[in-house]
């Protein structure tokens, strides 16, 4: 078992993250060669994710981020979900990638995904760093994702438990005596 420096086991290093996003990168370029792109971060946990991804396209790309609170006991999506922060530029006729940390339940990207088509965008895709498929309650899968695991919970690389962790540079187990 790798640990870092906090004793925290770790998943996957900064190094496998760092090259897995290497790859996406080099995929959605490939399938959005020459045209524009808006890439949509939901706030907080894909901020890290976004900021390397979006240097790993070489694609003409904005970013734009939404949040939304969701609510529901450890840290988890509970069914409800509300929009707390909107876009800032509309996204009617362009190509939109939703970029995700976790998808888990599906409820969060279902929910973000009805209302982004709401304004007709020319296309809409989702990468996510990390999928839980066996956590899925909506019917909902990723256009790219990094890394699919078991059902654990992770932190690190943006993904926090109760706010803390997300500057962990390597996605790490969270120790279940602390959950
Ligand atoms: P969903 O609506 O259940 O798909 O919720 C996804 C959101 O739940 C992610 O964006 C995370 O904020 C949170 N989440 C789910 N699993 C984990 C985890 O293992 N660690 C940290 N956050 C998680
Ligand atoms: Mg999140």
């Amino acid at each position: 078992m790798e640990t870092d420096n906090h004793g925290l086991e770790i998943l996957f290093s900064r190094e496998q993250i760092a090259e897995r996003i290497r790859e996406l990168g080099a995929e959605i370029t490939r399938d959005l060669a020459g045209e524009k792109l808006v890439m949509i971060g939901v706030l907080k946990g894909a901020a890290p994710f976004l900021a390397d991804l979006a240097r790993a396209v070489d694609i003409d790309a904005t970013f734009d981020f939404v949040a939304v609170s969701s609510y529901g006991k450890n840290n988890r999506t509970s069914g409800a979900v509300k929009l707390i922060k909107d876009l800032d530029e509309p996204i009617e006729g362009k190509h939109v990638l939703i970029v995700e940390d976790i998808l888990d339940t599906g409820i969060t990207l279902t929910y973000l995904r009805k209302i982004f088509l709401q304004h007709h965008p020319r296309s809409l895709r989702i990468a996510t760093l990390l999928d839980k498929p066996s956590r899925r309650l909506e019917p909902i899968q990723a256009d790219y994702v990094g890394f699919t695991i078991p059902n654990l919970f992770v932190i690190g690389f943006g993904m926090d438990f109760a706010e803390r962790y997300r500057n962990l540079p390597d996605i790490c187990l969270m120790p279940p005596e602390a959950t």
